[in-house]
C-alpha cells in the first residue's frame, strides 16, 4: 500500500530518498516523508504529493535515510500522520509499509508508561516500543528484535537512530527487497527506486530482521543468522522511466506486444507439475482486474477442456468458503493482494494444491503458493493494470493449450503482431462521446463479457465516469431504465455463435435511445449500419479478438480520462498494490 526506500552509503542520502519515492508512489501518493541520519537525525514530511514539493527534503543532511511515501490507513492524511515517525526524544525514526493490527492496545500501555504520540497512526507504537528497548539495550537490532514478537499485523519497517550508522529493516507480509550496491546498500518496498545503482537484490522472507550498514547486511530470523539468495533482477532502468510518453500508462498500454509476446513464450509445460497440467477441478481466487482475467479463463479452458472452473473474489474465499477441491490459482499482478493471499493460505489450509500468477519475482505470493507462473511484462508503475493484465491472459491462455493438450495456436503465437496494429487506432469519435455523460454502460457475452467488465473498471478508475459491465442479456432485467441518449452503450460484437444475439441486444438498447459504440471485426458488413460508432479490430480467431478488444478499451478509458483532465497514472484514491484486507 504505502512505498518505502532507505539508504545507506557514500552519497548524500535526502536526493536519492526523494527520487526514489517519486519511483514509488504509484504505492500511495497522499503524503510523503523522509528522515535522514547525519550529525543529527533530520525530518521533513507533508501532506500531498512528492512532485514539486521536495525543496525542504532536499535539504536534509547524511548518508543515512529512510523514506514513505503513503496511502492513508490509520489517520487521515495531514502532516502529522504522514512517515516517518519519531519517538518522544526525536533520535529514531520509523517507516512503515503495513498494517499493526494491536496497535490500540500498544498504544494504551505506552500512553500510560508516559509517551506522547503525534499522530493516529497504527506506525507511531513501533518506534515508541523501539525507544523503550534501546534505552535499556543500547542495541538498535537488539530493540528491533525484542519489539518485533510483539506486534501484530504486517509490516515492512525501516528504522534509523541518531549515531548509529546503520539501518535496521524488518519483515513480515510486506514486501522487502535489499539492493546489494557497491558500498552501499539500499532497503525499498520493490526494486523499482533501486534499479538505477544496482540490480543485486536480496528478498526478505516473513520473520526476517536484517542490520545494513554500507558494506554488509546481516539478516536475522528467530535470533540466528541466516542468508537469502542474491537475485539478479533483469528490469532495466529504461522500464522504470516514461521514455517519451505523457503517461505511464499510455507507455504500458504501449508495451503490451512485447510483455505479450515475452510472456507466452515463457510459459511451457514442461516445467510445470502434473497438479496444474491435470486438475479435476480448478478454483480461481483473485481481485479486480486480476478477477476479470481469471473469469477469461473460466471461459476459455472450460469451453476447451470441459472442466469446472470455480472463480472466486478473493476478498470474500476468506469469510465464505466454498467447497474446495483440486487446483487453487491465485492470479495477482503484483504478488502482494492481502486477499489473494489470504484466499490462498485458506486454499492450502483445506489441502489444495496452489499456483500462483503473478509479475513479482519475491512477491509474497510466490513464497506462498507451491507453485508459480511469473509473467514476463516488466514494471508496471500507472496504477491501472494493463501490460500485466494482457500478461495474465498470455499466461492464462497457454495453461489452456498446456492443460488441454493443445500446442499454442499461431494465431495467439502472433497476437502481439494484431496487438500492435491496433494501437494505432483512431477513437477520436468514441471518445468525444464518452467525454462529457455520467455513465456508460459495457455489455458483452462469454470471454467478452469479461472484457466489458475490465473496460468498465478501467474507464471509471481513471476517468471517473461511472461505468458498468453486463453480460449483453443483463441489461433488459433491471438496467434498461437507466438507458437514454445521454448513456452510451460501449457493445463487444465480434463473429461466432453469440453474433446474431449480440446483435439483436444492440437494436433493443437503440431503440432505447442510447447510443452504441460497437467493437466488431473489420469488414463486418452488418454491424456498423445498424451502431452510432463502429471500431474495427482485425478479424482473428476470438482470444486474439479478447486481446485486441481489451487495448481498444484501455485506450478508450486512457484518451477520455486525458480529455477530462485526469491524473491518469496516479487516479483519485487507489494505489496499485492492495496489502490491506
Ligand atoms: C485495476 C487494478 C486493480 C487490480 C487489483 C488486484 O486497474 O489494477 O483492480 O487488478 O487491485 O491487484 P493484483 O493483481 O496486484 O492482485
Amino acid at each position: 500500500m504505502c512505498g518505502i526506500v532507505g539508504y545507506i552509503g557514500r552519497r548524500e542520502a535526502a536526493p536519492l530518498i526523494v527520487e526514489g519515492l517519486k519511483k514509488l508512489e504509484y504505492r500511495g501518493y497522499d503524503s510523503f516523508g523522509v528522515a535522514t541520519v547525519g550529525k543529527t537525525l533530520e525530518l521533513d514530511k507533508h501532506r500531498g504529493r512528492i512532485s514539486g514539493n521536495t525543496k525542504s527534503a532536499l535539504r536534509l543532511k547524511g548518508k543515512i535515510g529512510i523514506g514513505h511515501t503513503r496511502w492513508a490507513t490509520h489517520g487521515i492524511p495531514n502532516d502529522a500522520n504522514a512517515h516517518p515517525h519519531l519517538d518522544c526524544s526525536g533520535t529514531i525514526a520509523v517507516v512503515h509499509n503495513g498494517i499493526i493490527e494491536n496497535y490500540s492496545e500498544l498504544k494504551r500501555q505506552l500512553t500510560a508508561r508516559g509517551h506522547t504520540f503525534r499522530s493516529e497512526t497504527d506506525t507511531e507504537v513501533v518506534v515508541h516500543l523501539i525507544e523503550e528497548e534501546y534505552g535499556t539495550k543500547k542495541d538498535l537490532l537488539a530493540a528491533v528484535q525484542t519489539v518485533v514478537p510483539k506486534l501484530v499485523g504486517s509490516y515492512a519497517l525501516l528504522v534509523i537512530a541518531a549515531k548509529e550508522e546503520r539501518m535496521i529493516v524488518a519483515r513480515n507480509a510486506s514486501p522487502l527487497v535489499i539492493g546489494i550496491g557497491d558500498g552501499e546498500n539500499f532497503a525499498a518496498s520493490d526494486m523499482t527506486p533501486i534499479l538505477e545503482y544496482t540490480e543485486r537484490a536480496m528478498f526478505l522472507e516473513d520473520g526476517d530482521i536484517a542490520t545494513i550498514n554500507a558494506s554488509e547486511v546481516k539478516i536475522f530470523n528467530k535470533g540466528k543468522q541466516v542468508s537469502r539468495p542474491l537475485e539478479l533482477i533483469d528490469w532495466s532502468l529504461e522500464d522504470v522511466k516514461k521514455g517519451g510518453f505523457t503517461h505511464y500508462m499510455l507507455k504500458e498500454i504501449y508495451e503490451q506486444p512485447q510483455a505479450f509476446y515475452n510472456t507466452i513464450r515463457s510459459v511451457n509445460s514442461d516445467t510445470l507439475p502434473g497438479f496444474v497440467l491435470n486438475p479435476t477441478s480448478i478454483t480461481v481466487v483473485a481481485c479486480g482486474s486480476s478477477f476479470h482475467a481469471g473469469l477469461i479463463f473460466k471461459y476459455l479452458l472450460e469451453e476447451s477442456c470441459r472442466i469446472p472452473v470455480r472463480l472466486e473474489f478473493a476478498s470474500e474465499f476468506k469469510y465464505y468458503p466454498p467447497p474446495i477441491e483440486g487446483l487453487v490459482i491465485g492470479i495477482t499482478q503484483s504478488g502482494e493482494t492481502a486477499d489473494t493471499l489470504t484466499a490462498l493460505k485458506q486454499a492450502k489450509a483445506h489441502n489444495c494444491r496452489t499456483l500462483a500468477i503473478t509479475n513479482i519475482l519475491g512477491s509474497s505470493v510466490s513464497r506462498l503458493a507451491d507453485t508459480t507462473i511469473f509473467m514476463r511484462a516488466g514494471p508496471e508503475i500507472s496504477v491501472a493494470a494493463t501490460k500485466s493484465f494482457i500478461a495474465q491472459l498470455a499466461v492464462l491462455m497457454q495453461l489452456v493449450n498446456n492443460i488441454s493438450g493443445r500446442m499454442c495456436s499461431d494465431m495467439l503465437l502472433h497476437a502481439h503482431q494484431a496487438i500492435e496494429e491496433i494501437l494505432l487506432i483512431d477513437l477520436t469519435d468514441a471518445v468525444a462521446a464518452c467525454t462529457g455523460v455520467k455513465d456508460i454502460f459495457y455489455i458483452g457475452r462469454g470471454p467478452f463479457y469479461a472484457v466489458a467488465l475490465e473496460g468498465a473498471l478501467k474507464m471509471k478508475e481513471i476517468s471517473y465516469i461511472h461505468a458498468e459491465g453486463y453480460a449483453a442479456g443483463e441489461l433488459k432485467h433491471g438496467p434498461f431504465a437507466l438507458l437514454s441518449p445521454e448513456t452510451p452503450v460501449i457493445a463487444l460484437c465480434t463473429p461466432g455463435e453469440t453474433y446474431g444475439v449480440m446483435i439483436s441486444n444492440i437494436k433493443e438498447v437503440k431503440a432505447r435511445g442510447a447510443p452504441v459504440i460497437a467493437v466488431g471485426s473489420e469488414g463486418d458488413s452488418e454491424l456498423p449500419d445498424i451502431v452510432d460508432i463502429f471500431i474495427p479490430i482485425p478479424h482473428t480467431s476470438p482470444s486474439v479478438q479478447v486481446l485486441t478488444s481489451l487495448v481498444v478499451l484501455q485506450l478508450l478509458a486512457y484518451y477520455t480520462a486525458v480529455a477530462l483532465g485526469r491524473d491518469v497514472d496516479k487516479p483519485r484514491n487507489l494505489a496499485k498494490s492492495v496489502t490491506v484486507e
